[in-house]
């Protein structure tokens, strides 16, 4: 029985076959319309969602299974002291495989190790988000057709915001992969992925301005700054509208330059930019459904 708990828990090979799955899946999806008829996920989400859990339970229904869950921990039993090893053992009875957000980094990990299905991270603290990162990686290779020889800036909240973690992990695989970090100073990302990539030999800048070097990339990742992760308030009303990417800005950005972002947005990305080509996060989202249809396929083993 497998889990997912970080994107590097599927090899290079492992990834490309779930990509080919999901791309299949989009092209014919009727021949996927029954295959998980008569099984069930769990989302037992401890912390908000909108795009995950609910691609989650869309991914279920169009494989045909059924979905089951909460959406809320205080409307678990977590909200009478319930541990995550005790509700694992709980869900195990119920579904064949369970999806979880949590606050706390490392709560996926201690469910995966008491549960007798298969767990999927959907988010542990600002952590790792792999699920979000295979969204990532599809829609980069479904539109770019390659995952390899880009110059990716990753842009905003870098110290909390596990997406740019898990997606930093993940793309330090490919071939010639240069990382632009822009982050004001207390955003910065953490040293111990600079010190993997350092280790790695694979290059990275840090910079503070978007407008210094948006001209050189092929990928933006644009994140939100992550309110629910500050200590304080006056920290984050201070940084939240630290970058707005908009039109201005994009008339230096290379005409075929991606801009991506897992969602929620808040402020950094102005509305003017959605109708722009380039602007790609609303089908990031479609592609999130189709990566984990094949991944709740390929966990089930039913591929
Ligand atoms: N991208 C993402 O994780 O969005 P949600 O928080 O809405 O699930």
């Amino acid at each position: 029985m497998r889990h997912l708990m970080n994107p590097l828990d599927f090899s290079v090979e492992e990834l490309d076959k779930l990509f080919e799955l999901a791309m299949d899946i989009e092209k014919n999806p009727e021949k996927y319309a029954d295959k998980c008829a008569g099984k069930k996920i769990a989302t037992c989400f401890y912390e908000a969602s909108t795009r995950t859990r609910l691609s989650f339970e869309a991914a279920m229904i169009n494989l045909g299974g059924s979905v089951i869950g909460f959406s809320d921990a205080n409307s678990s039993s977590a909200s009478k002291g319930e541990s995550v090893s005790d509700t694992i053992r709980v869900i195990s009875c119920f579904a064949d495989i369970c999806a979880m957000r949590h606050p706390k980094e490392g709560a996926a990990m201690v469910a995966a190790s008491k549960s007798s299905i298969p767990v999927i991270n959907a988010g542990d603290g600002g952590h790792q988000h792999p699920t979000q990162t295979l969204t990532d990686l599809l829609t980069i290779r479904s539109l770019k057709g390659r995952l390899n020889h880009f110059t990716i800036g990753l842009c905003g909240d870098l110290k909390f915001g596990r997406t740019v973690h898990s997606l930093i992990n993940a793309l330090s695989r490919y071939e010639d992969i240069h990382f632009i970090f822009i982050s004001p100073e207390e955003l910065r990302v953490p040293d111990y992925i600079t010190e993997m990539l350092t280790e790695k030999g694979i290059p990275y800048e840090e910079v503070i301005k978007l407008e210094d070097i948006i001209d050189r990339l092929d990928l933006l990742y644009m994140t939100r700054v992550q309110r629910e992760r500050f200590f304080n308030e006056e920290d984050y009303v201070r940084l939240k509208d630290f970058y707005i990417l908009d039109k201005k800005k994009m008339e230096a950005a290379k005409e075929d330059m991606l801009i991506l972002h897992p969602l929620p947005r808040v402020n950094e990305i102005s509305v003017e930019v959605d109708d722009d080509p380039r602007a790609v996060y609303f089908k990031q989202v479609q592609y999130g459904v189709y990566v984990r249809m094949a991944l709740i396929l390929t966990l089930l083993e039913l591929v």
